[in-house]
């Protein structure tokens, strides 16, 4: 783990209220999928967790969604100036074996399945993504690019299937398989009902985002508890009291 001040390369508005920033990061290179960043924000004291995106040599793509005074912070700074960042933060996904992997993703989710889906481009990759509404939708293209079966759903039906991401699996026979998914938390329950296999990666308010203040413990199903900063935020489908 290190703290840099990273440059910003580009930052622009791909969806509403979302954001990608491209960094110029040496921590680029410590980093795996499903891992991410804490992001000091000018004129704010707690650092902001941000999901890894994209890793490339000396680079970093992280997209974010506006929602309070830390992001909208972020959405306002340009190309050229500089951001505080540490990390890699958190254990990322595993590498896994196997012909083919099932990524679920749901809003602010997507990030990290992207450079996990990168990693496994030699596998049969079906990307299930799931938003709101047509104008809330990123990066299918860019899924597809890799090579994978993308679905889209769509609360209001707007794109893709009606409902949520176990709807758009459903209707693609998308049904067995190992799971890698990121997502709001309804949508980490039901596809820890639906799937024995695989891994979610949770979100948590956080603190001090290297586990030092037990300030984002989840409650596992033997009793134990876990921090979802440093032992996640990835966690083996069924072992978290979600
Ligand atoms: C491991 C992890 C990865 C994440 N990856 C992404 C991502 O790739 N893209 C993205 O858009 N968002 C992501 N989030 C959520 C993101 O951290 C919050 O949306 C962001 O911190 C909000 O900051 P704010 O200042 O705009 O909001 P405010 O509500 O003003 O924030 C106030 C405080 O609450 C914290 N906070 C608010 N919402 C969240 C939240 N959902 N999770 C954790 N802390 C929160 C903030 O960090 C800040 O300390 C991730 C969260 C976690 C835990
Ligand atoms: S945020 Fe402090 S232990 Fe996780």
């Amino acid at each position: 783990m290190r703290q840099e001040k990273a440059r910003i390369i580009e930052n622009k508005k791909i969806a509403k209220d979302v954001y990608k920033m491209v960094l110029e990061a040496e921590l680029a290179s410590l980093c795996r999928p499903g891992q991410f960043i804490e992001i000091s924000v000018p004129g704010y004291f707690l650092r902001r967790p941000i999901s890894i995106c994209e890793i490339e040599e000396e680079c970093l793509t992280i997209i974010y969604k506006v929602v309070g005074a830390g992001t909208n912070v972020m959405s306002g700074m340009e190309a050229g100036e500089r951001l505080d960042i540490f990390g890699p933060c958190g254990n990322g996904f595993p590498e896994v074996d196997g012909p083919s992997l099932i990524l679920f993703g749901g809003g602010v989710g997507v990030p990290p399945l992207y450079e996990l889906a990168k990693h496994n481009k030699n596998k049969t990759l079906y990307v299930v993504l799931g938003f709101n509404s047509r104008e809330d939708v990123f990066y299918a293209d860019e899924f597809r690019a890799l090579g994978a079966k993308v679905f889209i759903a769509t609360m209001d039906g707007s794109c893709g299937t009606k409902g949520t991401v176990l709807d758009a699996a459903e209707t693609h026979g998308v049904r067995t398989g190992l799971v890698m998914a990121c997502g709001p938390l309804p949508m980490l329950r039901a596809l820890d009902e639906a799937y024995d296999q695989g891994y979610l990666s949770l979100e948590a308010r956080m603190a001090c985002g290297i586990g030092a203040c037990m300030g984002c413990v989840v409650e596992m199903k033997d009793g134990s508890m876990k921090r979802v900063c440093k032992d996640g935020p990835v966690f083996e489908i069924g072992s978290v009291k979600l």
